[in-house]
């Protein structure tokens, strides 16, 4: 039997971990999130597909691959977290599907700037987990299984 498929998306400026604002982001590069995610969901029996867009209709094409795949998906939306509307609605074609969406941030939003204190994507996900790091993409893995 093969491993069931988890889609690991990140969105917008989360190719720049590492450089990107260290003192709240960690030092940790994207890539190293993508090899801790994929060695932490080979342990899990998951299989995990990483990717980053920056562009937001990618990001939308991406959850409706996921539901035509019949994965779950762990996604850290970025800023579109606070605003965007159609990548909301593409999250909510995931969990209305069956499937479960793990929202993460390495931050934790919530005690940060007021714009950041609302996500339009936490009412249409599983659950989200925020304000650990790159053990924040672990953590949501977990919950998966
Ligand atoms: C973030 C938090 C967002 O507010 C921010 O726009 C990001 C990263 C996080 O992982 O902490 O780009 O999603």
């Amino acid at each position: 039997m093969t491993a069931p498929l988890v889609f690991v998306l990140s969105g917008p400026n989360l190719d720049r971990l590492g450089t990107r604002e260290p003192e709240v982001y960690g030092s940790d590069t994207l890539d190293d999130v993508h090899s801790a995610v994929s060695r932490e969901a080979g342990a899990l029996g998951l299989l995990a597909d990483c990717r980053q867009t920056n562009h937001e209709g990618e990001m939308i094409d991406w959850l409706h691959e996921a539901v035509d795949a019949g994965a779950d998906v762990v996604i850290n939306p970025g800023a579109w977290t606070h605003y965007s509307y159609a990548v909301r609605d593409a999250c909510a074609i995931v969990t209305t599907s069956g499937r479960s969406l793990v929202e993460v941030h390495l931050s934790n939003p919530a005690a940060r700037e007021e714009f950041r204190q609302t996500s339009v994507v936490a009412p249409v996900a599983t659950g989200t987990v925020a304000g650990f790091g790159l053990q924040s993409y672990l953590l949501a893995l977990r919950a998966l299984v």
